[in-house]
């Protein structure tokens, strides 16, 4: 088995480089939300097992080289797996790579999904970091949000987690729901902060292409409203900043040292290497994706084929293009080096107030952020 590993690597020598930085993606959930367009299905009798086998021989095949200091599991909703299967591909993952190094190991959890026995066994594997999704602590919101939880749940959950020795938690929260609120989110700001996690993400909901949210905004059932989202976003910063979260990235706020060092890793144009069905990798000039299809991803690695679905050569440009767009979306900003063909455009949206020194480094102001993403595009 070994000298057939070998034998695939050495014939896709992209994948030789060391990542240090893992991602590994577990499509399924207990339900589907209409706002969500990661690759996701429901759990399902049959589907799991394969699946976890898949991956393992994914390892064992291709991820041989990756010693990763960071590692993500997300998905979907990894917890979706039952304890033995998860204890399974731990097993199997720590087997074929060498997973000692992970200083931040972090899962993704759905409130909902989450037990005294999956949080100690993950702990057990080395998990040190878990990502859950609050998104709202509304009960009303819950359901526009087609969430399989409620608050209640998310405390006892919370607890649950610490209790199994957690001490790195991040809450995923949502802003500009239908119908929402200032004073809901605000409540849903201060539920969250009460709980005292120690990183929050605090996301602008986007109409996303293939999702039921998105069809209903064509049809006019959902309006956007970019003005209200920026008082949200603002609120947001204020009321985050007050409670000791500093801001570090346009949605990601954490306690001091608590900062997010995978995608942190990911903005700051590392490598990375994706295991799973759908999940993308970049090593050096290239980046492909598995095939977002769990059968199909199954299918390849029962057969002991790369489960690629596309694969492409990067332009040096194309990376450092990446590279301004995720350094204008984090506080710590850019090296002006990085900018210095812009030089008219950055003096024009100094002027403006949108662009500020950072101590030796250019960011956005405040008021900048609103507008990350027509900058970058102005930019790059
Ligand atoms: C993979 S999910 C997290 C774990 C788990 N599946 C759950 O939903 O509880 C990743 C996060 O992305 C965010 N998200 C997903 N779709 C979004 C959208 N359309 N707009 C904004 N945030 C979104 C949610 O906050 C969600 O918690
Ligand atoms: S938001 Fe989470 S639980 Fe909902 S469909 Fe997406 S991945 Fe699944």
């Amino acid at each position: 088995m070994q000298a057939q590993a070998e034998q695939l690597v050495t014939r896709h020598p992209s994948l030789v480089t060391g990542a240090k930085h893992l991602y590994l993606h577990i499509p399924f959930c207990l339900q589907i939300c209409p706002y969500c367009s990661f690759y996701k299905d429901i759990a399902g009798p049959g589907k799991a097992d394969p699946l976890v086998e898949a991956i393992i021989r994914e390892a064992e095949l291709f991820g041989a080289n990756c010693v990763p200091e960071t590692i993500f599991i997300g998905g979907g909703t990894p917890t979706a797996l039952s304890v033995s299967q998860l204890d399974r591909l731990f097993q199997g993952l720590h087997r074929h790579l060498d997973l000692t190094r992970a200083g931040e190991f972090t899962i993704e959890m759905n409130p909902a999904t989450v037990t005294a026995r999956k949080a100690e066994l993950l702990h057990s594997h080395g998990v040190n970091r878990v990502s859950m999704g609050v998104q709202s602590w509304d009960p009303h919101l819950l359901e526009v949000l087609g969430r399989v939880h409620d608050a209640e749940q998310v405390r006892r959950s919370f607890s649950i987690l610490r209790a199994a020795g957690y001490d790195n938690l991040n809450l995923d929260l949502i802003y500009g729901v239908p119908g929402q609120t200032l004073a809901q989110w605000e409540d849903s700001l201060h539920r969250t902060i009460a709980l005292q996690p120690d990183h929050i993400s605090a996301y602008c909901l986007t109409y996303e292409e293939d999702t039921e949210y998105f069809e209903r905004l064509q049809r006019g059932e959902f309006r956007e409203n970019t003005d209200q989202d920026a008082v949200f976003f603002e609120r947001g910063v204020e009321l985050l900043s007050a409670a000791g979260y500093a801001q570090y990235e346009i949605s990601n706020y954490a306690k001091p040292g608590r900062t997010c060092r995978h995608n942190l890793a990911y903005w700051e144009g590392a490598d990375y290497l994706g295991l799973g069905p759908s999940a993308w990798s970049t090593v050096g000039e290239r980046r492909w994706q598995n095939i977002p299809d769990t059968a199909a991803y199954v299918r390849a690695l029962q057969a002991g084929v790369r489960p690629l679905a596309e694969e492409e050569i990067l332009p040096a440009e194309t990376r450092e293009a990446e590279k301004i767009a995720f350094g204008l979306r984090m506080n710590a900003g850019l090296d002006p080096l990085q900018l210095a063909g812009q030089r008219d455009l950055v003096a024009s949206l100094r002027e403006e107030g949108l662009l500020e020194d950072h101590g030796p480094r250019v960011r956005l102001t405040d008021r900048g952020r609103l507008l990350a993403d027509e900058i970058a595009a102005q930019l790059i």
